[in-house]
């Protein structure tokens, strides 16, 4: 347990962040903060009324400003806006960075110290913005993307084979967009190459709905995105550093010359622990999925060309 994890923004993924932190104890207290006047604190205190119930101990309370949560050790960043109709991409994605640039610096300024789980799409470019900054080094920059696109594609392997979501092994990288890269090399089922056990077809339409699984979503919501499975995904990037687990997951990191790229946020297998980021492990890959991977870095380079810091 920590003693203060911090959640930016309680919309949709945010607040459930924040009950999922509380309800596994992961701090003594979780912060809930967001622009809009009473919503975090009309959430934080509902969410501590479940404590009795749910039987945890974590207090939850919500605020606007940052003196609260000053000294986080952890700080969860799920602000932003959605698309609207007449938006660009790059009016959603100069309005996202400036919502994030103004939360990294009250992050920097609040918590120096902390470790950040970037959420806020556009994914890899946002985490691009916090590092930049708050100027912490990648150790405590980390984005939020691969363990949920992860998640999807066992989820729907799993449901295909009919055996449980627990045997099932695999890693997407890249950037979170549909370039993303699911790895077919590295997925099993207890051990058992998921070659074996599937036509190619078969796992063909998974890698698809896998790269759409974020818009299969928005589909059936029309008016916001997904967030049981993105804030399940963030707690548990959390649960690792706070638990000093050494888990090794799929999650956005800066690279600095791993898989011959630098200078971007990309999906790779990561080991986090107490310290963040420990590790960036560079693993074999075939050669269309090295290809994949520097296609799935080209659309990442492009908006983060474009974002005005
Ligand atoms: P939402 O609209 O429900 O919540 C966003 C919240 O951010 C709102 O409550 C808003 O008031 C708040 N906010 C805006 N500006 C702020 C500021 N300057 N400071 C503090 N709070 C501020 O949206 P939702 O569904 O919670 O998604 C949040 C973000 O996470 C979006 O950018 C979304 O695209 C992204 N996302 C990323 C995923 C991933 O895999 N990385 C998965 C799911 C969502
Ligand atoms: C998702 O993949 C919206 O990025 C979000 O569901």
């Amino acid at each position: 347990m920590v003693n203060k994890i911090t959640v930016v923004g309680a919309g949709n993924v945010g607040a459930t962040t924040a009950q999922r932190l509380a309800e596994k104890e992961l701090a003594r207290r979780v912060i809930l903060v967001d622009i809009q006047e009473g919503i975090p604190q009309g959430k934080g205190l509902d969410q501590w009324e479940s404590a009795p119930i749910a039987g945890f101990d974590t207090r939850i309370s919500g605020t606007n400003t940052y003196e609260e949560t000053a000294g986080s050790e952890i700080v969860i960043v799920t602000a932003g806006i959605a698309r609207k109709p007449g938006m660009s991409r790059d009016d959603l994605l100069n309005t996202n960075a400036g919502i994030v640039k103004q939360v990294s610096e009250s992050i920097r300024d609040s918590s120096p110290e902390a470790i950040i789980i970037m959420v806020s799409n556009p994914l890899d470019v946002m985490s691009y913005v916090a590092k930049q900054v708050t100027g912490f080094p990648r150790e405590r920059v980390l984005g939020m993307a691969g363990v949920l696109d992860t998640a999807r594609y066992r989820s729907f392997i799993a449901e295909a084979l009919d055996v449980s979501v627990r045997d099932i092994q695999a890693m997407v990288l890249g950037g979170h967009g549909d370039t993303m890269v699911p790895l077919i090399s590295y997925t099993s089922v207890s051990g058992i190459p998921v070659t074996q056990l599937m036509t190619a077809d078969k796992l063909q339409a998974i890698v698809d709905r896998t790269r759409n699984g974020g818009a299969e979503i928005v589909k059936y919501l029309k008016t916001g995105s997904a967030y049981y499975a993105p804030s399940a995904a963030a707690v548990q990037m959390c649960e690792a550093i706070v638990n000093d687990q050494k888990r090794i997951l799929p999650c956005a990191a800066w690279l600095e010359g791993e898989y011959g790229m630098k200078g971007l946020f990309l999906g790779v297998p990561c080991k986090l622990g107490r310290g963040g980021l420990e590790r960036i492990f560079e693993v074999e890959l075939t050669q269309s999925e090295r290809e994949a991977l520097e296609k799935s870095a080209e659309a990442v380079r492009e908006p983060m060309a474009a974002v005005k810091l």
